[in-house]
């Protein structure tokens, strides 16, 4: 029998016990419920108020002596301020890490032992690793940013605020601006397209470099593809391509104290090799473009002939007769004839003609197009040498396939610049030429664009992006010191010259407002030396009519690199407007010639732009930051041209550096920092300044 269980032990009666406890039971529980409901309840409003609200929006990442990384956990953005918060350089917006309506309350390091390191993972998203980089020798302080996507689908993009900084560099594009700010244009591929056929694109000189007015400095590695869009006055913005390989998007941000320090940094960062200069000479001779339409190399010959000697009896001195590729194309045709007919017997061409080619000094144009229907072309796909045109990827059975393309109207095939014996055969083409028309000048255009990517054909690695641009100007390097690109990247550093894009015969911002954004941008990239576009403008075709922009343009066009011509004075206006061009072609040569040889020294040993904008010379002062009409050569000449219609006189602005300015012409002085309002500047004259100390 089990043991009986002592039911009550307690001497306490049990039902006043329980009865009493029963009771009380009721009401503490009730309580003590409701405490616990109220402390859980106030529990969580703290750690939701310690969350949300209590909690700084802004974390601290990284920290170096002049700047700091914050992370800002509202609008999901990397923000580098001074340490005493004081001044923002810039706010990098990477909202599109995660879900951009979830918060991502804190950012902890995953590398917290390293004090110059931060690495943090977004679920399921991203990777970013960012390093902080100081220099003994520098006052620059650089955070290299990598982002990693975690799978293939992935689209990693980094927006850079453009609100309160003012941002230059990047692409040329239509209707250049100085700033950038006010460039809308929409996310693409940041690669050398040709803007005559793409009008949106990106072109001319492009560079992935960006320096914004704060003193900030954005560099992006050369090899990842990338894409880049602006909205106007927000952001601009960089994207990666999602893919199989997962690219990573990377990019530096250097910070400096001011925005001419931070170029600096970053031209110290971007040079590759040693900086060479292209031949001098082609600065003291106006370029004149020959406006031709013949159809046969003697034509071309006897316009060639005509032309120089309206340029002789005008008086306008020397100067270098451009020709364009059809011209090239029919001379040398003759040339051939002309060697053929040699074997013959002299011919009355032979000593009549080419000596006279030769004694002119002439610019000829090639590109690295070849028309199907030419021998050559025939020939290479007997004679083995096909692999010189890019071609198809090879079929099982080893036959190359050359891709066609469209160039100037005809179908064509491009020459493969990766395969040797094709830049042999160009450079002996060349050589060739050289021998028989005695040419000084070569312009090579048509490296522009991605024939692979136009076709929707997947380029070879050594073809990708804009690597054909690089491989044209190695190339034309080669060919000596007098060769001008139509476009380029990543060659600022070799002996080229560079042509701006067309610009419109009209005052537009398509036409000559944009000439001095257009420097500017080109010179901060490093391509000093630019075959400015043709006084009036020469996009159109049309010669100008215009004559008051005609003389607004060449006043301008006399203090750049070169004067260029397409309209003839003679065709433009009257004797006093042919006296105007032969006076701007004389101060050409006499004062700006030798300022811009002495600081193209100065961009050798340094990699100081040559011309420089206002905020060169004052880069603390946000009045200089959107000046796009006035330049300055070196720091000693600030230009002011007319750039409006019908106006004599305008405003400028003299930056102030602890020095006064000097007008040339009236010699008047006035000091640094003084903003001319309604400056005369009368129809025949452009408003200089010189420097004084
Ligand atoms: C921090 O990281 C940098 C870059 O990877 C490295 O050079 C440095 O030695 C690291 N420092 C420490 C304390 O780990
Ligand atoms: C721009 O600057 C003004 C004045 O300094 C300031 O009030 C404003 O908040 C700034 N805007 C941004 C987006 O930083
Ligand atoms: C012009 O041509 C002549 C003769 O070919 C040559 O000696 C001279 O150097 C050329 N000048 C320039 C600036 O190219
Ligand atoms: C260019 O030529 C090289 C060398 O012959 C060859 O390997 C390559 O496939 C060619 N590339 C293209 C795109 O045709
Ligand atoms: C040409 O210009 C010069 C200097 O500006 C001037 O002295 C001369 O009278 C002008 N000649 C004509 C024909 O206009």
């Amino acid at each position: 029998m089990p043991p009986a269980r002592n039911r009550n032990p307690s001497p306490i009666p049990e039902v006043t016990w329980d009865t009493g406890s029963k009771e009380m039971n009721e009401t503490w529980k009730g309580a003590i419920a409701c405490l616990g409901v109220a402390v859980f309840f106030v529990m969580t409003i703290g750690i939701i108020y310690w969350q949300v609200v209590d909690q700084p929006n802004k974390n601290w990442i990284l920290r170096g002596t002049l700047s700091g990384l914050i992370w800002e956990r509202r609008t999901h953005s990397l923000v580098i301020q001074t340490l005493e918060e004081d001044r923002t350089f810039v706010e990098i917006d990477v909202g599109n890490v995660g879900n951009p309506d979830t918060e991502v309350p804190f950012v902890r390091n995953l590398c917290w032992l390293n004090k110059t390191e931060f690495c943090y993972t977004w679920d399921s998203v991203a990777d970013v690793k960012i390093s902080l980089e100081q220099r003994e020798d520098s006052e620059a302080e650089c955070y290299s940013m990598a982002w990693a996507p975690v799978h293939c689908h992935v689209e990693l993009k980094s927006c850079f605020s453009m609100a309160n900084v003012s941002w230059y560099g990047g692409a040329g594009v239509r209707g250049q601006t100085w700033p950038i700010n006010d460039q809308d244009v929409p996310m693409q591929p940041f690669v050398v397209s040709d803007l005559r056929n793409t009008p949106s694109g990106f072109g001319s000189v492009l560079e992935r470099y960006f320096l914004g007015s704060s003193g900030v400095a954005v560099l992006v590695p050369p090899d990842s593809p990338l894409q880049l869009g602006l909205d106007s006055r927000q952001q601009f913005c960089l994207q990666s391509r999602p893919g199989l390989e997962r690219p990573l998007l990377q990019y530096t941000v250097c910070v400096a104290p001011h925005l001419r320090a931070a170029h600096q940094e970053a031209q110290q960062q971007l040079l590759q090799s040693s900086r060479e200069l292209p031949s001098m000479k082609a600065l003291w001779l106006p370029f004149w473009k020959l406006l031709t339409n013949v159809d046969s190399g003697q034509k071309v010959e006897r316009e060639l002939r005509t032309f120089s000697n309206r340029l002789r009896r005008h008086h306008l001195g020397e100067g270098v007769i451009s020709l364009n590729e059809h011209s090239t194309t029919l001379l040398s045709e003759m040339d051939h004839d002309f060697l053929s007919g040699r074997k013959r017997g002299p011919s009355k061409r032979l000593t009549r003609d080419l000596p006279l080619v030769k004694l002119l000094n002439i610019s000829i144009t090639l590109s690295p197009f070849l028309g199907v229907d030419s021998p050559r072309f025939h020939s290479s796909l007997t004679d083995g040498t096909e692999a010189y045109w890019l071609s198809l990827p090879s079929t099982p059975q080893g036959k190359l396939i050359p891709i066609m393309s469209r160039w100037r109207g005809n179908f064509c095939v491009k020459l493969n610049l990766t395969n040797p014996g094709a830049v042999s055969w160009f450079l002996d083409r060349l050589g060739s030429l050289q021998a028989h028309l005695g040419m000084e000048y070569v312009t090579l255009e048509g490296g522009e664009g991605n024939l692979f990517e136009e076709q929707a054909l997947r380029p070879p690695p050594a073809l990708a992006g804009d690597k054909y641009i690089e491989l044209l100007a190695d190339l034309a390097a080669r060919m000596g010191d007098s060769t001008v690109m139509t476009a380029a990247t990543r060659s600022s550093h070799k002996p080229l010259f560079v042509r701006m894009t067309p610009l419109q015969s009209d005052w537009s911002s398509l036409g000559l407002k944009a000439v001095i954004p257009s420097l500017l941008h080109h010179t901060l990239l490093g391509y000093n030396f630019l075959i400015p576009d043709a006084v009036g403008g020469s996009l159109s075709g049309e010669p100008v009519t215009d004559e008051e922009l005609f003389i607004r343009w060449l006043e301008l066009a006399a203090f750049l690199p070169v004067i260029t011509f397409k309209t003839p004075p003679w065709v433009c206006g009257e004797d006093q407007l042919l006296n105007l061009t032969r006076t701007y072609i004389w101060k050409h040569q006499k004062d700006v010639v030798p300022l811009v040889e002495k600081y193209a020294e100065e961009w050798q040993m340094t990699g100081n732009p040559i011309y420089r904008p206002m905020w060169w010379l004052s880069p603390t002062d946000p009045f200089t930051f959107t000046i796009d009409d006035q330049f300055l050569i070196g720091d000693e000449v600030l230009v002011a041209p007319v750039v409006e219609k019908g106006a004599v006189q305008r405003d400028i602005y003299l930056p102030d550096g602890g020095f006064q300015w000097q007008d040339s012409r009236s010699a008047q002085v006035f000091d640094g920092g003084t903003f001319l309002q309604d400056y005369p500047v009368p129809l025949e004259h452009v408003a200089v300044f010189f420097r004084r100390s």
